[in-house]
C-alpha cells in the first residue's frame, strides 16, 4: 500500500491517504517558536522550549483517530441540526472524496473534499514573526447554494509540560482565558496560566468576525464531557456560549459564520496562534497577519529561505532517490535536527530534562555547517558553554536556561557520572566548521566553562582552542587497564552501561579521530610542536588498540573492568558490534588486512536487506551488568536492531577503503524514499530517516520508529555528499575524492564554498569506483584533487576525471 508520492518539483511529499500507519509529521517554525504539525492538522507548538514553555496540548500516545492539539470543524444545516465534520479528517473521520496533505518545506497544506466542500488549509510560521498561521480557503463545489460555519479549535496546555501530566489539582486552577473585543469588531482570545498573566499570554484570533467562542473544553464538548471531539455537542447550537474559562481545561474555539456560498464560490479566513507578553504587545502583529497580502509575503519569504538553504549545494547523480534525498529531504531533516536535537518529535516528547543533547547536537551541526554557518557557530558556542572545566561535558542542556543535565547517569548512581564520548564530538564539530568557513579567528573567541559561582558567574573561561584541547586532554587522562579510554556511563551507545572501570573502543576511535583532526588543525596553524604532541599520542593509542582489540575476524567493542571483552566471538550475546568495525576505519587505526576483514565480517554477520544491525546476537533478558541494552527484546533498538545512525559510518568506512559498490549498497538500502512502496511494513515517513528499524531477530523485522530526530540525518548527508560524492572541505580547499558505483558515468554538483560557487563535474569513463586522475579548474589542469579556495564570489568550473 502506498500512502502518497514525492513531488520533487514542488519539493513536497503528498500524502493521499490519511490513514497512514502512524502519524506522519512535518516541522514548522524553529525552537524559538514552532513545533510540528501532523498530516491531519494536529499540532504541537511551543515557544523557546517544549518543556518549559509549551502552548498546545498534543498527546502523542493517544490513538491516531483522536483530536490532538488543533483542528478545524465545518458545519452546515441538516435535518433539525447541523452536520459537523472536520476537513482535516481527524477527529470526525467522515468519508472524503479527496484528501491531500502536502508536506512542504516549513509548511503543510491540506486539501480535502467532503460533501462537495473543498477546503485548503495552509499551516506555517513566518520566519521573523512568531505565530502559527492557518490560512483556510473553502469552496462550494456542491453545485447548490450552501450556508457554512467554520470552527477553529486549539487545546492549550500549561506551559510546564511535565506538570500538565502529573498535576490535576493545582494546575487546572491556574488556567484562564479571556476575550478581547477589538474596535474593529474582531476578537482575540487570550489564555494564560495565572502566574504568567502579565508575562506570557497565548493568543488565538481570526481575520474574520467571530460571532461566539468557547474557551472551556467541558462546555465545548458538552454533557459533562460525555460529548466527544468527534461530535462536540455545543456545535449543535447556533452559537457557542462565549464563556471565559476561569479554570480547567482551556481551549480556544472560534465560530465563524461564513454565510452563504454560491456554487463555485470561495471564501477564506486566517487564524493566528501565538504568545506575547500581553495583547497590546501583540496587537500590531495580530492586525498585520489578518491580511492575506501579509501572509502571502511571509510565505514567499519563507520559501526564499528554503531556496537559499537548498541551493547552496545541489547534486545530480544517476540515482533519483539519492538526488531527492541529498537535494531536498536530507538537508531539510538536518535543519530540523540542528534545531530540535532529540527534544521534540512524535517520539521524543519534549518533556523533562532531555533538552539539547551535547553529542547529538555536535553531530547534527556537521550536517548544516555548509548551509547555515552562522547559526552553526551559535550552536557550537552554546555547546561549549556546557563543557566542564575538566574538558568533559554535560550530557544535555535546556536551551532557555542553559542548565545542564547529567543524562541518565543518575539512574545508576554506582556507575560513572559522565559519558565517555560527549566532549570528544565537539572537536569534530569545531574542526568541521573551520574547514567549511575558514573562520580561524573563532579559535580565539572566549567561552565560559559550565561551572558557576554562587552568583551564577562562570568560574573559568577559555578560548575555543582551549575548549577543544581540554576535551582531548580529559580522555588522555581517563584510561583503563589496557590504557584505552574509559567507557564512562556510556559512549555513543547510551544503553551499554558497564561497571565503573570499563573501557570503550568507540571512545578510543572517537578520541583517535579527534587527535587526527587536532594534528591537522595545528599543522595548518603552523604549530608543529603541538602537532607532534598529538601525533605521538595517536600513534601510542593506535598501537595499544591493535595489540589488545583484534578478535581474529573483527574488532572488540568494550572491555569490562576485569578485562572481559564484549563484542568478541567469546561472548554468547553481542558477539560483534558495527561501530567497532566502521570506526576502526574512520579513526585510521585499522591497518589494511584487518580493515577489510573487519568490514567483511560486519557484512556477513550484521548486514540485512533493510540495513545494518548495530550488534548481534541480541541479549535475551535483563542483565544489570550490561545495562539498558538488555531491557529491549532481541532485534529492537540498540539490542541488535538496525540503528540507522550507524549505517552511514559503514558507508564512510567502505568509501574510505574505495569499495564503492558496498558504500552505495549500504547507502541505498536505508534510503526512506525507497521505502515508499512498503509503507505498511516500514510505517514511518518516507521523506525522512528514522532512528531505528527492527532487526531480523524481531518478529516485526523492517518496522521503523522514531523518525526525524536522529543523527542518521547528519551522517547520511555527510556520507552521501562528502564520501560517496567525495566533495570534502579542507583547510586548503575543496577535495574531490568520490567513491561511486562503477556503473555510474559520473555526476554533477554545484556547491557554495567560502563564497565562491564550485560547479563540479565528475566523469567516470573507465567505470571505476575511486581515484581522480585529472582535475581541471576553470579549464586549466592542476595537480592533485583539491580545488583551491578562490577568495571571490564567482562561479568556477571544476572538472574531475576518474581513471
Ligand atoms: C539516541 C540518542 C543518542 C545515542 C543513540 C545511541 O539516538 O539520542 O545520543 O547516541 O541513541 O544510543
Amino acid at each position: 500500500m502506498k500512502y502518497g508520492y514525492f513531488d520533487d518539483k514542488n519539493k513536497e511529499y503528498v500524502i493521499t491517504n490519511p490513514r497512514t500507519p502512524v502519524k506522519w509529521i512535518n516541522y514548522i517554525g524553529t525552537l524559538d517558536f514552532g513545533g510540528f504539525v501532523d498530516h491531519t492538522g494536529g499540532a504541537l507548538i511551543c515557544k523557546g522550549d517544549p518543556s518549559l514553555n509549551r502552548i498546545v496540548k498534543y498527546i502523542q500516545q493517544m490513538p491516531s483517530s483522536e483530536f490532538k492539539g488543533e483542528t478545524l470543524y465545518l458545519r452546515f444545516k441538516q435535518g433539525g441540526g447541523y452536520k459537523i465534520f472536520s476537513p482535516l479528517f481527524v477527529p470526525t473521520l467522515d468519508p472524503y472524496d479527496l484528501y491531500e496533505c502536502h508536506v512542504g518545506l516549513g509548511y503543510t497544506r491540506i486539501i480535502s473534499e467532503f460533501y462537495g466542500i473543498r477546503t485548503e488549509c495552509v499551516i506555517f510560521i513566518p520566519i521573523h514573526n512568531a505565530r502559527e498561521i492557518r490560512e483556510v480557503k473553502i469552496t462550494n463545489k456542491t453545485g447548490k447554494d450552501l450556508e457554512l460555519d467554520a470552527v477553529s479549535v486549539v487545546e492549550y496546555t500549561h506551559f510546564d509540560a511535565v506538570r500538565q501530566f502529573n498535576n490535576a489539582d493545582w494546575l487546572p486552577q491556574t488556567m484562564q482565558s479571556r476575550c478581547i473585543r477589538e474596535k474593529s469588531g474582531l476578537l482575540t482570545l487570550i489564555q494564560y496560566a495565572f502566574m504568567r498573566r502579565e508575562t506570557n499570554v497565548n493568543f488565538f484570533t481570526s481575520s474574520h468576525p467571530i460571532s461566539s467562542f468557547e474557551s472551556d473544553r467541558k462546555r465545548f464538548l458538552g454533557n459533562n464531557e460525555y460529548g466527544t471531539w468527534s461530535n462536540p455537542l455545543s456545535l449543535q447550537m447556533e452559537e457557542l456560549a462565549s464563556y471565559e474559562a476561569h479554570r480547567g481545561d482551556n481551549i480556544g474555539a472560534l465560530l465563524h459564520h461564513l454565510g452563504s456560498f454560491k456554487p463555485g464560490e470561495t471564501k477564506s479566513f486566517i487564524t493566528q496562534l501565538g504568545q506575547e507578553q500581553n495583547f497590546e504587545k501583540g496587537r500590531y502583529g495580530i492586525e498585520k497577519y489578518r491580511s492575506p497580502e501579509a501572509v502571502k509575503k511571509a510565505f514567499t519569504e519563507m520559501n526564499g529561505f528554503w531556496d537559499e538553504f537548498l541551493n547552496r549545494i545541489q547534486v545530480e547523480t544517476p540515482d533519483s532517490n539519492m538526488n531527492r534525498m541529498l537535494n531536498i529531504h536530507n538537508p531539510r531533516q538536518c535543519f530540523i535536527t540542528k534545531n530540535w536535537s532529540r527534544y521534540l518529535s512524535y517520539y521524543q516528547l519534549g518533556i523533562g530534562t532531555r533538552g539539547i543533547g551535547f553529542r547529538d547536537s555536535s553531530q547534527d551541526v556537521m550536517g548544516v555547517i555548509d548551509r547555515i554557518p552562522e547559526e552553526s557557530k551559535k550552536l557550537l558556542r552554546q555547546l561549549m558553554m556546557v563543557q566542564r572545566k575538566n574538558g568533559s561535558a554535560m550530557h544535555s542542556f535546556n536551551p532557555l536556561t542553559m542548565e545542564g543535565s547529567k543524562g541518565e547517569t543518575e539512574e545508576l548512581p554506582d556507575r560513572p557520572q559522565y559519558y565517555g564520548d560527549d566532549h570528544l564530538w565537539i572537536v569534530l564539530a569545531v574542526t568541521a566548521y573551520l574547514k567549511e568557513t575558514g573562520d580561524i579567528e573563532f579559535l580565539q573567541e572566549v567561552i565560559p566553562y559550565y561551572e558557576k559561582d554562587e552568583d551564577g558567574r562562570p568560574l573559568e573561561r577559555g578560548t575555543v582552542l582551549d575548549h577543544i584541547k581540554r576535551a582531548l586532554n580529559f580522555t588522555r587522562n581517563d584510561k583503563g587497564q589496557h590504557n584505552l579510554p574509559h567507557l564512562g556511563f556510556a559512549d555513543w551507545n547510551d544503553t551499554v552501561n558497564l561497571r565503573t572501570g570499563a573501557e570503550s573502543l568507540f571512545n578510543t576511535h572517537l578520541y583517535g579521530k579527534g587527535l587526527l583532526e587536532m594534528s591537522e588543525l595545528c599543522s595548518y596553524l603552523g604549530d608543529m610542536v603541538v602537532v607532534k604532541y598529538y601525533k605521538d599520542e595517536y600513534d601510542k593509542l593506535k598501537k595499544t588498540f591493535n595489540q589488545t582489540s583484534w578478535d581474529g575476524e573483527w574488532y572488540i567493542r568494550y572491555f569490562d573492568p576485569d578485562g572481559t571483552p564484549l563484542g568478541s566471538h567469546k561472548n554468547v550475546h553481542g558477539k560483534i558490534y558495527s561501530n567497532a568495525q566502521s570506526w576502526s576505519l574512520i579513526s585510521g587505526m585499522a591497518p589494511s588486512g584487518r580493515a577489510e576483514k573487519a568490514l567483511d565480517s560486519l557484512n556477513k554477520l550484521l548486514n540485512t536487506s533493510k540495513g545494518i544491525k548495530l550488534s548481534w546476537p541480541g541479549f535475551n533478558g535483563y542483565d544489570q551488568t550490561k545495562g539498558g541494552i538488555t531491557t529491549y527484546p532481541p532485534g529492537a533498538k540498540e539490542n541488535g536492531g538496525i540503528f540507522l545512525h550507524t549505517n552511514p559510518w559503514v558507508v564512510i568506512a567502505e568509501a574510505m577503503m574505495g569499495r564503492g559498490e558496498r558504500a552505495y549498497e549500504y547507502y541505498n538500502q536505508i534510503n526512506p524514499a525507497a521505502k515508499n512502496d512498503i509503507a505498511d511494513e516500514y510505517e514511518c515517513e518516507p521523506y525522512v530517516y528514522a532512528q531505528n528499524i527492527l532487526g531480523d531477530e524481531h518478529p516485526q523485522f523492517g518496522l521503523a520508529r522514531n523518525s526525524w530526530l536522529t543523527g542518521t540525518a547528519s551522517w547520511m548527508y555527510q556520507a552521501g555528499t562528502r564520501f560517496i560524492l567525495g566533495i570534502r572541505p579542507r583547510y586548503d580547499g575543496l577535495e574531490i575524492d568520490p567513491c561511486i558505483p562503477k556503473k555510474w558515468d559520473g555526476f554533477k554538483a554545484v556547491r557554495k564554498y567560502k563564497n565562491a560557487i564550485y560547479n563540479i563535474e565528475v566523469k567516470n569513463p573507465k567505470h571505476i569506483n575511486k581515484g581522480i586522475s585529472k582535475l581541471k579548474v576553470d579549464g586549466k589542469e592542476i595537480k592533485g584533487n583539491i580545488a583551491p579556495v578562490f577568495g571571490d564570489v564567482k562561479t568556477h568550473f571544476i572538472e574531475a576525471v576518474m581513471e
